[in-house]
């Protein structure tokens, strides 16, 4: 295995030695202490979590030999970089209860949806002005299994550095992109909520296997396979889906009698209204 060093050297990162400290120690945070501790891109005692859930302690620290801190304000005391891991409706209090410890050194990441970077800068400079370092997030739920999709948005005070920081910690759960704030609502509406959109998927083409007289086991299976191994040939060959898709669609074939059935399902505009649905409603949320 390679040393912590060697990884950092080989990669030029700029996370190492830094102090992440998460508040709230829930299943995203997991997710991503899953992720940085098991890629050796930090050292578990740099990594700090501020949970009111004693079992969820217990667990935290058996599981990844970080460090559970007594309350928010010690962990923020002791990170460089805090996570907020909250869920959105408590989010307020728990900045307000930080903001007088919180200064321009540390940076601010956010994964909790639907809360915009002014409300976060608001929150902690409620007392004083100063200019902070926030960024915004959108995580998915495959990050669990480290294959998360991470959209990252940067406010104002935001230096590079920060940023790199920032996507160095969502790689080790999957991959990001940086999209300007005004398009997370449509990150939300694409791939915070696509893998339920692909998981109802996965469900009616394994139905349609058993349809056709394959057992259930068999039909998921093969269809859970067809799902990744697609979406991999698209990611590793750089290659449009719809020439991929003209490359396995032979004249008077098979595939095109399927194509045709989906075409006259409307698949395509449904994925699209699915997609703008879910847009707008992110936008109502955080209005
Ligand atoms: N899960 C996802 O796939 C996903 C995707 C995108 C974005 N997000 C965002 O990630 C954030 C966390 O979501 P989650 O699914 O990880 O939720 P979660 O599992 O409920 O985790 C939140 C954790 O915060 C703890 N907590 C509550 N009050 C606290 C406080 N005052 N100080 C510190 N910790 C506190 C909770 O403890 P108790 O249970 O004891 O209250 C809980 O363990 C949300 O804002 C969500 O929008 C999640």
């Amino acid at each position: 295995m390679k040393e912590i060093d060697e990884i950092y050297q080989e990669n030029s990162l700029v996370l190492k030695n830094k102090k992440i400290g998460f508040i709230g120690g829930g299943n995203m945070a997991e997710a991503i202490i899953k992720g940085m501790v098991s890629s050796s891109l930090i050292k578990a005692s740099n990594v700090f979590v501020s949970e009111p859930n004693k079992s969820r302690q217990t667990f935290l620290s058996a599981e990844y030999k970080i460090k559970i801190v007594k309350d928010n304000l010690e962990l923020v005391k002791k990170s460089d970089v805090l996570i907020i891991a909250v869920k959105p409706q408590i989010i307020r209090q728990v900045l307000n209860g930080i903001s007088d410890q919180v200064d321009v050194k540390k940076l601010v990441i956010s994964v909790a949806a639907g809360v915009p970077i002014s409300q976060i800068e608001e929150a902690l400079c409620f007392r004083k002005k100063k200019k902070l370092c926030v960024v915004r997030t959108m995580p998915n739920t495959p990050a669990v299994v480290q294959e998360g999709a991470t959209a990252i948005a940067a406010g104002k005070g935001v230096s590079k550095t920060d940023l790199k920081i920032s996507h160095e910690i969502f790689q080790a759960v999957g991959q990001t992109v940086e999209v300007p704030e005004e398009q997370i609502d449509a990150v939300t509406g694409l791939s915070g909520s696509g893998p339920a959109y692909i998981f109802m998927i996965i469900e009616a083409l394994s139905d349609a296997g058993v349809k056709m007289g394959l057992s259930r086991d068999v039909a998921t299976e093969l269809t859970v396979q067809t799902v990744l191994g697609s979406a991999m040939l698209v990611r590793e060959t750089g290659t449009s889906p719809g020439e991929l898709k003209n490359r396995v669609t032979s004249p008077g074939g098979t595939t095109i009698a399927g194509l045709h059935a989906l075409e006259k399902g409307s698949l395509r505009a449904t994925l699209m209204d699915a997609v703008e649905k879910a847009t707008l409603r992110s936008k109502e949320l955080a209005e």
